[in-house]
Parts: structure tokens; sequence; C-alpha cells
């Protein structure tokens, strides 16, 4: 070690995106390793309109590890974030930064103490994959500043341990998290499908249906799941290897259709294993419920699918349409049966990637009150408008993985104390 008065603050900053699965993981074979009984795939989401930024930093004048959430501090003591900074530590390298004449050797790391600031572009909880994103960023981040040989599949299988789906946010596009067999978990990683300019045609709108903290916690309800469901074992055993399969190739091909059924019945048969739980775990509500009826129906008029819709541990939803033509309609059928409370401030319910507004040709509330009914919604009378049951849209795509950021603009650890700035 060495470095001016031991005074040094060395950091590194990163961004991680946040992903959502189109065939789920639900269900553990092991708890502390964080082992899936079954396969999984998801998109990645672009990070500029989501994601976790994350700086870590080190100094031989930290007396211990810690971590602020979003400016507030939090705790690292849980066996998750342990396994993590263990693993990680346990392969850290030789670093040597030249200009600020510090060396750090391999066997230093044990002993010195980090400092870590994180932040969400999203609410925390609201079922947005928000610990996803952050523990493949401090993963990602930390592997850096500690130099790790570790190739991103690799560190998938770090950021697996504090949390499942973290591991498939180490990538961008369209990823597998392969369950593996090995008891030590060597083998349950992710892997790329495909980058994200493979199919960048898709875009994806998330109705964000509440952004209160969720009931009930994944890590709790898959292991309610796993022992008392009596589908959980049809379902990992015989379901989801065809459906990783079919999904595969629907990538491949960039077949919409496949793609779409494929997502919506595994997010309909991920609900009902819920349901299938003892006591019953409900993650939708009623406007989940009928955006996946305004959907369906729309699919049903069309010759074709045209959006496919999933839900994780929660009840917001996210569509993901075929093309932007497709997208604008969405936005419009959305906009109609779900309006913002307020009729003026649509600048802010529709956040991300507002150019799609343009493309349905919608600049306030007056144009969506134009529309006429959807044709077929038309007919299936009660469709009824329901004012402030969603907070807010998302307008987004699939998106890249991890990248490293510049410290002078994005750093959130002031670069001398290494505290929040
Ligand atoms: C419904 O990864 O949050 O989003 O591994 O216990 O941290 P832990 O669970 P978590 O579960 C995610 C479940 C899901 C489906 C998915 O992302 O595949």
């Amino acid at each position: 070690m060495g470095g001016e008065a031991e005074k040094w603050v060395l950091m590194v900053t990163a961004r991680t995106p946040t992903n959502i699965a189109v065939i789920k993981y639900w269900g553990k074979r092991d708890e502390t390793l964080i082992l899936p009984i079954n396969d999984s795939i998801s998109v990645t989401l672009d990070p500029s309109h989501l994601c976790t930024t994350t700086t870590v930093s080190v100094s031989p004048s930290f007396d211990q590890d810690r971590m602020w959430l979003n400016g507030k501090e939090i705790s690292l003591q849980g066996g998750r974030f342990q396994s993590c900074l263990r693993e990680i530590r346990a392969r850290a390298q030789d670093v040597e930064d030249k200009k600020k004449g510090i060396k750090i050797n391999k066997e230093d790391w044990q002993k010195l103490n980090l400092h870590i600031a994180s932040y969400n572009n999203f609410p925390t909880a609201a079922g947005l994959a928000s610990s996803a994103a952050g523990l493949a960023c401090l993963v990602f981040s930390l592997a850096k500043l500690m130099n790790l040989k570790e190739d991103n599949s690799q560190l998938s299988a770090i950021a697996r341990q504090g949390s499942g789906s973290a591991c498939r946010s180490l990538y961008g596009g369209f990823v597998k998290w392969c369950m593996g067999k090995e008891e030590n978990g060597s083998d349950s990683l992710a892997v790329q499908l495909a980058d994200e300019k493979h199919w960048d045609e898709l875009v994806i709108i998330i109705a964000v249906v509440s952004a209160r903290q969720k009931e009930t916690s994944s890590t709790s309800g898959m292991r309610d799941t796993v022992e008392t469901s009596a589908l959980i074992e049809h379902r990992a055993k015989e379901v989801v290897p065809k459906r990783i399969t079919e999904m595969e190739g629907a990538i491949q091909n960039r077949d919409f259709a496949t793609f779409a059924r494929l997502a919506c019945t595994d997010s309909n048969q991920f609900h009902a294993v819920c349901l299938d739980t003892y006591p019953p775990i409900f993650y939708m509500n009623d406007t989940s419920h009928r955006i996946i009826s305004c959907v369906e129906k729309w699919n049903r008029a069309e010759e074709t699918p045209q959006v496919a819709y999933t839900f994780d541990a929660g009840p917001n939803a996210v569509m993901i349409a075929r093309n932007r033509k497709t997208a604008a309609l969405l936005l419009q059928r959305l906009l109609y049966n779900f309006p913002p409370q307020s009729d003026t401030d649509l600048d802010s319910y529709i956040i991300g990637d507002k150019s799609i507004l343009q493309d349905a040709g919608i600049k306030d509330m007056k144009d969506v009150e134009a529309l006429t009914a959807p044709p077929e919604v038309k007919d299936k009378i009660p469709t009824q408008k329901s004012k402030g049951d969603v907070s807010y849209f998302i307008c987004t795509r699939p998106g890249g993985g991890p990248v490293v950021l510049s410290d002078e603009t994005h750093a959130l650890l002031d670069p001398l104390t290494g505290l929040p700035k």
C-alpha cells in the first residue's frame, strides 16, 4: 500500500441496467447460494431510462465498510451483501494508480474498507427489479475497482448470490440465466443470447401501477411457493425447459408472435403458481388485470400479436410492442383507458422516451379524448376509464449492459473524503 500520508481515496463509478424476465425465475434449490430450479430469460432495459449508478471507493482512512442507497445509509451486514463482498475480495488483484502514487497488493484488499454509494433512477422495491440492477452494479463496480480478471459471466455468478435476477443484469440485450447442475453453483450463471442491436425494433412500455413497497418479497414468496405449491414442480421440470428452447429460437429469429405467446403465458403461469401457493400470493391487482385484457383483446383482434405483457412480483405491467408503430397505438390505447389523475400533466405521466407520444400524435389529453374507442373495445362495453390507476408510464427499449462512467461527472462519493456528495 502506498500514497501520500495514506490519505488517498481510489474510486470507480459504474452504471448497470435492470432486466425484465420473459421466462421467469421462481423457486430456489439452494437458498444461500441462490441456485434456481429452472433456467430463465430476460430482456435488459435501456439504462438511460432505468438503471443503478454506483460509486465504490477504498481508502486506508475508512474504518469500516459502509453503504448509502439513494442518499440514505444502509446496513451491509446482510448475508447476501457479505457473500458478494467476500467473493469479490477473494478474487482481487494488484492495483496501481501511478498518477496518485497508489499501489494496492492483492492481500491488502482483505484489510481495506470500502465506501459504496448507489442511486436508482426509479422507485426502489416498486417491482421494477431495483435489487437486480443494484446488486449487479455493486459487483461490477467492485470488480473494476479491485481489477478482477473474471469476465461478466463469471461475475454474474457472484451477483447471483446477492439476488438471483441480478445475474442477468451483467449483460445487455437478451440474457439467459443457466440454472446449472453443480452443488457449489459454479455453473449457475448468465450468458448473453443476443445483444440489444439484434432486435432493436422492440419498444417497451411499463405501466407503474403502484410505487408502494411490494407486500411479499420475491425471496419469501418463492420460498413459500416451493414449500406449498403442487404446480411449481410441473412448471420447473416440464413447462419451462420447453419454453426456454422455444424462446431462444424466437429471439434468434426475431419471431414476435412466438416471443409474445411465450412471454404472456409464462407471466400468467408464474402468477398462477403464486395463487397456488398457500397462503396465496397476489402480486397483480385489478389494474394489472385490466391491462392484460386490453392487450389480449387487441392481440386477438389482429391477425398476429402486437404486444407482449409480463408482470413480476408486483402490479406493474411491462408491455413489449413489436415496433414503434405498434408502440404508438399501444400508448394511445393505454392513455385512453388509463388517463392521468390530472388532465394537464401528460409530460410527467409519460417518462423515458417521450418521442413515442409524438409518434402517437398526442400533445395533450385533449388529443387522447378525441380518439375514438379502439375497435376491439367498442362492442365489449364496459371498458371503464379509470383516472389515476396508473401512476405513470415509462417508454423504453432493450438496452446495453454495465459500463464504467467517468468519476468526474458521475461519482456519488466525494473524491477527497469518500463520503456521499
Ligand atoms: C418475479 O431475484 O428478486 O422478478 O433471488 O430471492 O433475490 P431473490 O429474488 P429476485 O426474484 C425475481 C423474481 C421475478 C422473476 C425474474 O426476475 O425472473
